[in-house]
Order: structure tokens, then sequence, then C-alpha cells
């Protein structure tokens, strides 16, 4: 189509873009810990004190800012302490929630944090408020983060870790509304007031505390949340899942898919801009400073279970159509950047909407893992100002725009501007200005496209989807005149 025009107006800044809204989730859940990062020490597959290298080296190249741990529904069926010491006489449990695994609880406390360390990653601990006691919560904070003389300090280090971690990021409870207990707003709002009390800062270890928060559009969930504990808690989640069908139903296949349901998939995820703004009104009211972040804790693309595969295990494909929904997710939390401070992708490996597939020792990137590469550059940069005035396309019943943008300035000045191309047949025509920029420019570019809109690496052929270097633009001044194919993502880099 011919008129979509974009703006970018590369001297206004409109705040920072946490890294953070770049963070990972991964659950004690099917093949995501286990097999997919931990191995343990006498696996054939190489690892490094129990963690897969490859996985490892794959993951540092996106610079995963955060990662939250161990759930999900999970948490609030863990019991810390029986992750810890030596790893043979752990307790063992029945991860009930997810397809009925033994849990060997050989992945504890000290290997998350070494996990985090390897990646230079923060850790985001999710504590367990459904079946844990207050007393179990804070002794976790305490064994994790204390420097003095107590039962927790020389619990941990008996287990081998002198010096306490640094832990910024503690969530009290998970989807509280559901699996983390069937309460009410009201009855979490004072369970959240009253664990919080007990989740201490220790030394110069500051927590930024979490309350588990709204499903979905649950608004009056955030109101009481804001309204009863806004002003002892630093972020609030929200969760939200793009699914083309219907949870309970069936929520559509992750490869087989029709030109309809690749437009409803689009129209799905741009609902997370509205859930947003409308969360955001209600935080507004209680914290119009923007104080509290809204953190999105757990978003992604979640389909039927890959066939063959246990339904228990949130086992999924990704295509070319996962790397649309993570791209315009992306651009939305850092055109929200001023209340978006975290968003957490489930999950990083063999789990929904997965950057990593394994096979055994083999391994594979999914398009989505190519898109957190390709906008990793817009971490902590300072988000532009973007106008937009695109064209619309319809089909299913859906009526979306064609294209999504964001754009971002980093410490050096290059400007780095995000495109999605959401058409899954035609080719989008931009004229894009790049309004208060010095004259001359220098324009270089990679995209991510396919011509199959199901397109995907699989263990026989890996490299089917993967960024490209893009020339499809002219220059003229400061103007770009741009052809995204359709099915794309792309990502601008602009000196002057
Ligand atoms: O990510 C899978 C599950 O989805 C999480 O455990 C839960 O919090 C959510 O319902």
């Amino acid at each position: 189509m011919e008129n979509n025009q974009v703006i970018i107006n590369t001297d206004i800044e409109e705040g920072t873009i946490n890294k953070n809204i770049y963070g990972h989730f991964a659950e004690h859940l099917g093949r995501g810990i286990y097999e997919g990062i931990w191995v343990g020490e006498d696996s054939p597959i190489p690892n490094t004190n129990g963690i897969r290298n490859d996985i490892v080296e794959a993951l540092k190249n996106i610079s995963i800012p955060v990662i939250r741990w161990p759930g999900g529904c999970f948490a609030d069926e863990y019991h810390w302490k029986d992750g810890i010491g030596p790893r043979e006489g752990r307790k063992r449990m029945v991860n009930t929630h997810w397809g009925g695994l033994v849990e060997n609880n050989h992945f504890g406390t000290h290997e998350f944090m070494m996990l985090c360390d390897m990646l230079g990653t923060e850790p985001y601990i999710c504590g367990n408020v459904g079946s844990g006691t207050v007393q179990e919560m804070s002794e976790w904070v305490e064994y994790m983060t204390f420097d003095g003389e107590s039962p927790m300090v020389n619990w941990r280090q008996e287990n081998g870790r002198q010096e306490p971690w640094k832990v910024k990021y503690f969530g009290v409870g998970n989807e509280n509304w559901g699996c983390g207990g069937n309460m009410r707003p009201e009855y979490y709002a004072d369970l959240y007031r009253r664990y919080q009390t007990y989740v201490r800062n220790y030394g110069d270890n500051k927590l930024y505390k979490i309350a588990g928060g709204a499903n979905v559009d649950d608004y009056n969930w955030t109101e009481v949340l804001m309204r009863e504990a806004g002003h002892l808690m630093d972020g609030l989640s929200i969760h939200y899942y793009t699914i083309p069908g219907d949870f309970w139903t069936g929520k559509g296949s992750a490869t087989d898919f029709t030109e309809d349901e690749w437009t409803i998939t689009m129209q799905r995820v741009l609902h997370t801009e509205e859930l947003i703004k409308n969360h955001s009104i209600i935080m507004d009211k209680y914290d119009p400073d923007k104080r509290v972040g809204m953190i999105i804790d757990e978003w992604g693309t979640w389909f039927d279970a890959e066939p063959g595969t246990n339904p228990g295990f949130l086992y999924q494909q990704n295509t070319i159509r996962d790397a649309l929904v993570a791209g315009v997710s992306l651009n939305i939390f850092n055109n929200h950047c001023d209340r978006v401070q975290m968003a957490n992708i489930a999950q990083t490996v063999n789990v929904l909407q997965a950057m990593i597939l394994t096979d055994g020792a083999k391994m594979i990137l999914t398009p989505t893992y190519h898109v957190f590469e390709m906008y990793k550059v817009h971490q902590d940069a300072k988000k532009l100002a973007v106008e937009i005035n695109v064209d619309s396309i319809t089909s299913g019943g859906a009526v979306i725009p064609q294209v999504s943008v964001s754009a971002s300035k980093d410490k050096d000045g290059k400007v780095h501007i995000s495109l999605c191309n959401l058409d899954n047949h035609a080719d989008a025509t931009i004229t894009l200005n790049l309004r208060g920029i010095v004259d001359p420019i220098h324009v270089a570019g990679r995209i991510l496209t396919s011509e199959q809109m199901d397109a995907r690496n699989t263990f026989e052929a890996p490299n089917t989807v993967e960024p490209t270097a893009f020339t499809g633009f002219t220059v003229d001044g400061h103007n770009l005149r741009i052809s995204l194919p359709s099915k794309s993502v792309t990502m601008l880099a602009i000196e002057s």
C-alpha cells in the first residue's frame, strides 16, 4: 500500500526504554528448565556446572536484562528450601500443574543464580503466596541477601555461597486470582500487604517489590490493588497472552493456520496497547507520578501444544508469525515506556513463545530469538516521539494497521527504528520523515522475513528464518522511501 506516513521526531525524547522490557520468564514447566537449560554435570551435553553451554552462548547474544523464576503457577507451589543443599538429597515433588512431571529440585536457588551470573542477567524471584507461608518467603529473602549472622546466612554458607547475592526484583505471588490461590482482589491485596512487610531490605540490597496483577482486562483487580496496596509496591504485574482461538476450546495451531487466523493473531497482539492504556488510567488515578511500574511479566503467543507432545509441557513451534507478535509487542512496550518498566516473554526455552527449542543435544534459534537480537539496541535508549498515519488491512473480520513502529536514540546518538509489516501478502510502502536530524544521514538495515507465512526453523533446517541485510529504501535528505516486504520485522540504524 502507498499511504503509510511515518514521522520520527529525532529531537524529541520521551523518556527511557527500560532495558527490562526485554526481560524473560523461565518456569519449571515441561522441558523449559530441565533439558532446556539444566542438564546436570554428568550429562554428555556440553555444560558448565550442569547448565548447557550452547544455551548460555546463544542467550548471551540477546543481552537478557532480567529473568523471572521459578514460575508462573509453579511459583505458588514451590518451596525453596527443597531446592538447596546437596542435590542427591533434595526432596522430589510432583509438578502437578505442569504435566505431572517429577521435579527433583536439582535446579534451585543456587543454580538459578549461577545461570544469572553466566548470562549477566538480574534475577527476578517470584515468591509463594498461594501455598507458602510468610516465614518461608521472608527467610528466602534473608537466605539470598542478608550479609550478617543469621540461621539463613549460615545455611547459605554451608551450601557453598559466602557472599549474599544481589536481588532486586521480587514478586509476591503469581496469578493469585487463579492458580495462585483463586483469591478475590480484596483478599490478595491484604495478603500482599502482609507478605511484603516481611520481605526485607538487608544492607544495601533494596528490593523492588512486585504485586501480582490482573489477568488481561480485569480492571477491577488493578483498581483494588492500587487503592489498597499501591503505596506498598514498586511494580504491579499484568499478564496477557496472544491466542488466536479460544483458551479453553482450542487456541489454534502454531504452524497450521489460515491468512484470516494470521490477521486475527495480529489483532489480538495489538490489543496489548488497549490493555496498557486502560490499566494505566487506573494506575494514574492512584499514582499520577508513575512511581509504580507496570510489569508485564507474562506475554507472548499461546497455541495448542505441538501434536504428539505432552499438552502440559506447552511446547510449540515458532514461525514468522511469532516474530511479528514479538516485534509488535516490543514496539508497544517501547511506546509506553513511561509506565511499562518490565516485560517478560513466556518463556525462554522449549515453552510457549520460546527463543530456543532443543532436542537432546541439538538446539535451534526461533524467529522470536532473532527479533530479540535485532531489538536489543532499544535497551536503555531514549524513546523518540513517533507520529504514524498508516493504512489498514482487513481479513477474517479483523481490521488492523498495516505497520507498527517504535524508535529510540542510543547513548551515542544513533537512531534505531523498528518497523513491522503485519500484512501477510502485501508489501508496505512507507514515507519516513526523520524530523530534526542533521543531513547527510547514513542508513543501515536488517530484516527478518520469509516467503511463507508459516516459515520456521527446524532441527533439519535450522537457518530458514534468519535476519539479512535490508536495502529496500532510498534516501532523500532526511526522508526515506521504504518498501517493507509482507510479514517482516525490520530494524533501521541511522547516523548523521
Ligand atoms: O506461562 C505459563 C503459565 O501461564 C504460567 O505458569 C501462569 O502464570 C500463566 O497462566
